[in-house]
This record gives structure tokens, sequence and C-alpha cells, in this order.
């Protein structure tokens, strides 16, 4: 019913406004933003589901961080259009994100969320694992894509170089 592709450089425009329309205003002042200033995105993890005539019904966008010695994917921000949520299609674009992740060689994932949402794909409270402030650790989030991926990683997740 959705057509996910991978997001292009005409997409951008309409996944802003989407965002825009989804989040609360100032989305851009979370902490999570500052770990994405200055870099760029994983392209093939960045999807744009849209309908049969083409309409923008959601959006997913992943960026790289690192925390010490380790990397993981920054999965977020995630939108689905208030007029099509609780149809699935969230969970559809982040088991997408997931698979493919794993796919391309990614061990670990970890999201800023709810965990009663996001618990569902495999995600669980990280411990040690620190956001910029003002993060709530309570909705730092992580997922193994290979097993114990997160066994031992501890510290500041901070910018990807
Ligand atoms: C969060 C979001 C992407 C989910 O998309 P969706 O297509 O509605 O999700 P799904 O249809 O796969 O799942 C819907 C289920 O998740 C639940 N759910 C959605 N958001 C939730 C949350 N924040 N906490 C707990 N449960 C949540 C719904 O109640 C529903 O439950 P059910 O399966 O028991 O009926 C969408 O609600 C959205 O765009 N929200 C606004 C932006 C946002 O908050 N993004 C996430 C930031 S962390």
């Amino acid at each position: 019913m959705y057509d996910l592709t991978q997001e292009t450089k005409d997409d951008w425009w309409e996944v802003e406004a989407l965002y825009d329309l989804c989040f609360a205003p100032g989305r851009e002042a979370l902490s999570s933003y500052r770990l994405r200033e200055g870099v760029a995105a994983v392209p093939e993890l960045c999807l744009v589901a849209r309908d049969a005539d083409g309409i923008l019904a959601g959006a997913i966008r992943v960026w790289p961080v690192t925390i010490g010695e380790a990397n993981a994917i920054l999965v977020g921000p995630i939108a689905v259009h208030p007029t099509r949520q609780g149809e699935g299609l969230g969970g559809y674009l982040i088991r997408e994100v997931l698979e493919k992740a794993r796919a391309t060689g990614w061990a670990r994932a970890m999201l800023v969320g709810d965990a009663p949402y996001y618990g569902r794909f495999g995600f669980d409270r990280l411990e040690g694992v620190e956001m910029p402030p003002p993060t709530n650790p309570e909705r730092v989030l992580g997922a193994a894509l290979v097993p114990d991926a997160w066994s031992g990683v501890r510290g500041q997740v901070t910018r990807s170089a």
C-alpha cells in the first residue's frame, strides 16, 4: 500500500514540512539535532513512504553517531502524517531501517523516544550512554543489530567525524 524509497533532494522540503506538522515547534532545539549538525545522514537509511497517488505519508531519517570507540545509528526523526497514524506505517519504517542497517553492516541502533512504543522493535533503555543535555536518560534507547552489540558500550554520544 505504501512505496518506500530512499529520500532524494527533491523530497527534502516535503519531509521537513511533515516533521514541522508532526513535532512541536522548536524541534531543532532538541539535543539530538546537535549530533546531526554538519554530519551527512546515512542516505540508504533515510526513507520516504508514499501512497499510490504519490502523497507523502511518512518519513524517517538516520544519522551516524559515535560513543567512545563504537559507532551506531541514531534513528529519527520519524513521522507519520496524522491522517495515516495507527495503520502500522511507523512500525514498517522502523523495521525497514533496522533491517537495512543490519544488512549494511551496522551493529547498533539508538534513539531518543518513548520506550512503550520502541520496545516492540527491540529497543531498550541504554545504561551509561549519555546524550547531550537536556535529555531524559529514560528515553535513551538502544537496539542490538548483532548479538551483544551494546555490551560494554558506555559514555557520551558524540557527532560522527
Ligand atoms: C510515533 C509515530 C511515528 C508512530 O507512527 P504510526 O504509523 O502511528 O505507528 P504504528 O501504526 O506502527 O503503531 C501505532 C501504535 O503505536 C502506539 N504509539 C504511537 N506513539 C506512541 C508513543 N509515543 N508511546 C506509546 N505508544 C505509541 C499507538 O498507540 C499504536 O498502538 P496499537 O498498536 O496498540 O494500536 C507517529 O505517531 C508520529 O508521527 N508521531 C508524531 C511524531 C513523533 O512523535 N515521532 C516520534 C518521536 S520519538
